[in-house]
Order: structure tokens, then sequence, then C-alpha cells
């Protein structure tokens, strides 16, 4: 694809965080609100997950079968002039960006795309999960140094993402790719939104495959 080249930081807080979710948060919940996002209103549906776990692959089908627009954030947060590099990542105060998403794309329909896509004020959050392996794989194939892939499969492994995103905000639904493909991915974001599903966290547990990812974590 080879677009977002670099990596984007958040200031206010460190990008690798090894935390695991709340244990609550791990028991499977599911909540609904009658109508879901739908009854007409403009949604706006954050992508986010771990580098490489498929983020830009999923939002771009989702958001043409939705019809909605689809806007990556590294290339918005460009565009408006948000961040500052730091070698070759753009570091982001997040509340500016998500101050500025809010003026510029309250009131419409919009996939957005990026792993730092649950800060911004979103309808629904979708939180993509994979083996922590193929985040490893995904990464070394791209090219990334070692310690890049290290922190990343470390950030998979220890839901990273998914609890800075329940932090964030109260509608967020978890999907696995692992072993699907795109559009099967797609299609079960579809359903769970079509069903007014509005909480979904806790579907993974990558504890298991720790031993697996080792060799990733030790350079
Ligand atoms: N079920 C799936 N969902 C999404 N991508 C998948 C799936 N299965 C395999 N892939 C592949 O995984 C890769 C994911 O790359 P993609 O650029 O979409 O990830 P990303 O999360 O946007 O990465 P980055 O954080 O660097 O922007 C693609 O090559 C895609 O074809
Ligand atoms: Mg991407």
């Amino acid at each position: 694809m080879g677009e977002e080249k670099g990596t984007l930081t958040p200031s206010r807080r460190a990008m690798v965080n090894p935390r695991r979710a709340e244990p609550e948060a791990m028991t499977y919940p599911m909540s609904a609100e009658p109508g879901g996002t739908h009854g007409g209103d403009p949604v706006i549906i954050a992508v986010t997950g771990t580098p490489g776990v498929g983020k830009t692959t999923v939002s771009k089908l989702l958001a043409r079968e939705l019809g909605h627009e689809y806007v990556n954030i590294k290339d918005y947060a460009l565009e408006k002039g948000l961040g500052e590099m730091r070698g070759d990542e753009l570091e982001l105060d997040v509340d500016e960006l998500a101050r500025s998403f809010e003026r510029d794309f309250a009131g419409r329909d919009v996939v957005v795309d990026g792993h730092l896509s649950h800060f911004l004020n979103a309808d629904i959050v979708v939180v993509l999960r994979a083996h922590p392996g193929l985040i490893g794989e995904r990464l070394k194939e791209r090219g990334y140094p070692r310690e890049k892939v290290g922190e990343n499969v470390e950030a998979e492994l220890v839901d990273v993402i998914l609890v800075e995103a329940i932090e964030e905000n109260d509608r967020v639904i978890e999907v696995d790719t692992t072993g699907k493909d795109p559009d099967e991915v797609v299609g079960e974001i579809l359903e769970l939104i079509e069903r007014g599903i509005t909480k979904r966290v806790g579907i993974v547990d990558w504890s298991g495959v720790y031993d697996e990812v080792l060799p990733y974590l030790r350079p």
C-alpha cells in the first residue's frame, strides 16, 4: 500500500504501554443500543489497531461498503500541518488532532483509518486484532527494523491499543482478523453495527502464544 511509512507517536501518552486490559473488559461483554449507530444520523467510525493489523485494507473496504468517506489520519495530520517530525516519526498531540478533526468532520459519514483514530470523537471504535506472530511477519516483510517489529508484536500481545481505546470511548468493538480475509472482517463489522452492538471487547487473549512470538521480542 505504500502509505504510512513513518510512524505516528501520540504525545499525550507513551506508545508502548504494556498493560493488560482491565479484567472486566475480558469477560466478553456485549451491549446494544436501539437503532445502533444507524437511524440516519451521520456516523464516524474509527478503525484502529497495532501497525500491520490491516486497518487501511479494512477501512477502505468498509468505507466503500457503507458509502462513507475514507480518511487516513496521518495524511490528514500532514495536510493540516499538525504534529512535529521527530526523526521519521510524526509526533502528534492527540487532543489537538481530535479538535481539528471535530471541526472538519463532525456531521459527516467517515471511516477514519489509523492507530490514533481511537483518540478522536468517533461514534464507534473498531479495534482490529491479529495473532502477534502475524504482525511480526508482516512488519518484517515490510522491512521494519527488528526493534520496531518487536515493539509492535509486544503491543499486540498485551492489548495496548485496546486498552487505550476502552479508556477513550465506551463504544468499542474488537474484531479478530486472524485467519480471515478482509471481506470477512468487513462483513463481521457490518453485522455488529447492523445489530446495534456498541461494545464487544475481550475476544482475544494472546497470552497463550507468548512462547511462540518470543523470538520477535528478543532481538
Ligand atoms: N483479514 C485481514 N484484514 C486486513 N488485512 C489483511 C487481512 N488478512 C491479510 N491482510 C493483509 O495484511 C496487510 C495489512 O496491511 P495494512 O496496510 O492494511 O495494515 P495497517 O494496519 O493499515 O498498517 P499500518 O499501521 O502500517 O498503516 C495487507 O497486506 C492485507 O492484505
Ligand atoms: Mg495503514
